[in-house]
């Protein structure tokens, strides 16, 4: 059955990783998308692979760190779709470097792009999806909110800032819309292999962080999205303000 009939989300950071991971899903379950991202080719591919000629999937390219294209993006689901629904907050970086060594462009680039752009689209997208009566955000943080990684404080920092940001929103927008935030360990994405650079064997250190899950393996955009697909759906129609961490166990033992 599915789960999300005709509901109009917008994902960020939908061209490759885990945001493409939900958009291959929620269109599974009968969205309709915005698809954002910097990259035109991924984008465009994307968009020809779940929409075909129906046109229910559109790529919209651009950079999250910029409120106007966040306003952009609400304007287009409104546009091509006519509702907004739901959003999914997904695009992150890394912005690797220790306090000390990390230049203060990355500091502001890593906060802009984790943390700010994420006020920029619940901004614009909160008084559309207050009109459908049922509006739902789900915002992708990481166990970063929770627990240091080497060269990583920029990334923890701003993770822990969008944790408190989804939880304040639910507060202040409940009944209408329904926030909740979800924390992933380890997964399977360029972003990890990217991440493993920070520490002394890049290799070794991406199959540590599987080694050091309880389920002994990394997680796909798959697990993610069967996470996503969920909160975004009635069927968690009493679950807002929470923050899910889905690591495969990778915090119990750390
Ligand atoms: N992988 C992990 O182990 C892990 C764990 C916990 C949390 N997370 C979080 O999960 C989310 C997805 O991560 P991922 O692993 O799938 O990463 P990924 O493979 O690096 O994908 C990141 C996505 O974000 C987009 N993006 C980044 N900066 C952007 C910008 N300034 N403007 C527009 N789009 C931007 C990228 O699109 P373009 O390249 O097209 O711009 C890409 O689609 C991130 O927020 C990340 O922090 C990841």
């Amino acid at each position: 059955m599915q789960k999300l009939t005709d509901r109009v989300f917008i994902i960020t950071g939908a061209t490759r990783g885990m945001g493409a991971g939900v958009a291959r899903k929620f269109v599974e379950h009968g969205a309709r998308l915005i698809i954002s991202g910097r990259d035109e080719k991924r984008g465009s591919d994307l968009q020809k692979e779940l929409a075909g000629e129906s046109g229910r999937v559109v790529f919209i390219q651009g950079d999250v760190t910029s409120e106007h294209y966040n306003r952009y993006l609400v304007e287009s689901a409104i546009t091509y779709f006519g509702a907004l629904n739901g959003v999914m907050t997904n695009a992150g970086m890394l912005g690797l470097g220790a306090v000390t060594d990390l230049k203060t462009e990355v500091w502001h680039r890593t906060v802009q792009t984790n943390l700010d752009s994420v006020f920029y689209l619940l901004k614009y997208a909160i008084p559309e999806m207050k009109r459908t009566g049922s509006g739902v955000a789900v915002i992708n943080a990481s166990i970063a909110a929770f627990k240091n990684f080497p060269n990583h404080p920029a990334y923890c920092a701003s993770k822990a800032g969008v944790v408190a940001l989804a939880r304040q929103i639910a507060g202040d927008y409940g009944p209408e819309l329904r926030i909740n935030s979800i924390c992933p360990g380890p997964v399977d994405t360029p972003l990890i292999h990217e991440s493993a650079v920070a520490f002394p064997d890049p290799d070794k250190a991406v199959s540590d962080a599987a080694d050091a899950t309880l389920m002994k393996r990394l997680g796909t955009p798959g697990d993610i999205a069967s996470l996503a697909l969920f909160l975004a759906s009635d069927e968690a129609s009493w679950i807002t303000g929470s923050t899910f961490t889905i690591d495969g166990g990778a915090l119990v033992n750390s």
